[in-house]
């Protein structure tokens, strides 16, 4: 018997999911179509009854631009929203802002898979002489955060944006859901991925299969110790679902002609 429901989400397409880059810890802007993906989820939750009580987001705005347009769509923009850099997509380290298909032609689509969905591999760590390393780590919002800026992450696995995460999730998060609060995390693929992993109890291997798809709702629902009762679902038309992770999954592929 379920308790709680739980809602995860990763964020509407980003600029750079369009242009088929590792966006991770750069601060992109969703898409047209990913401000339309966000506002179809709200609906969606709308049309099935969903009252939240919070949200956790990050501290990138793709994310939080979602969630507003998610509670706007439902007519639920008073509900309060909490934001932490523990809820920020996996660090993609010195792969950031580079191409996954033009990766997947010079180090091999198994390569690329292995750096996207393993769980224990992380990417080759940013550098100071990174294009990007300069906007993330001297951005305000870093200033901020429980650890300090010089503490947070140069690349992640899987298993280190767990790491991080679960504290927020054991420590916050949690306790909301436990006390019967219907709870939206509005975040990304890897943040996603690595709680689902946790809550469901899925192995090493098997997380390897698993891709979320942008503005499609998760729903978790869980017993009163915050077990689930029944397998994750993605909410919404099956055939668009499909479609949607297999979109993901491509971007990992080469290009014929590498073009
Ligand atoms: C990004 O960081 O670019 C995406 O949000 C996640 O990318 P992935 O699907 O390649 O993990």
């Amino acid at each position: 018997m379920a308790s709680h429901k739980l809602y995860l989400l990763r964020h509407g397409e980003g600029a750079w999911n369009k242009e088929n880059r590792f966006c991770s810890w750069v601060d992109q802007k969703l898409s047209e179509a990913g401000v339309q993906e966000a506002r179809d989820c709200g609906l969606l939750l709308k049309s099935q009854g969903c009252q939240l009580d919070v949200v956790y987001t990050s501290l990138l705005s793709r994310s939080a631009q979602t969630s507003w347009l998610v509670a706007e769509a439902m007519g639920q923009e008073w509900v309060p929203v909490v934001k932490s850099w523990r809820l920020n997509e996996r660090h993609y380290g010195s792969l950031i802002g580079l191409n996954r298909a033009e990766m997947a032609a010079v180090h091999g689509e198994q390569q690329v898979k292995v750096w996207r969905r393993s769980y224990d591999v992380a990417p080759p760590p940013i550098e100071p002489s990174h294009p990007y390393y300069a906007e993330i780590y001297e951005d305000r919002r870093y200033g901020a955060c429980d650890v300090p800026a010089g503490a947070l992450p140069r690349a992640e696995s899987l298993k280190q944006v767990l790491d991080r995460l679960l504290p927020y999730w054991d420590g916050v998060v949690a306790p909301v859901v436990k006390s019967g609060r219907t709870v939206l995390i509005s975040a990304h693929g890897n943040s996603c991925r690595a709680l689902l992993k946790h809550l469901e109890g899925i192995s090493d291997e098997d997380i390897a299969g698993v891709t979320l798809p942008t503005g499609i709702p998760v729903l978790l629902e869980l017993d009163a110790d915050l077990r689930p009762v029944k397998k994750h679902q993605l909410l919404g038309d099956p055939a668009k679902v499909q479609a949607a992770i297999k979109k993901v999954e491509d971007q990992g592929k080469a290009l014929p002609n590498g073009k």
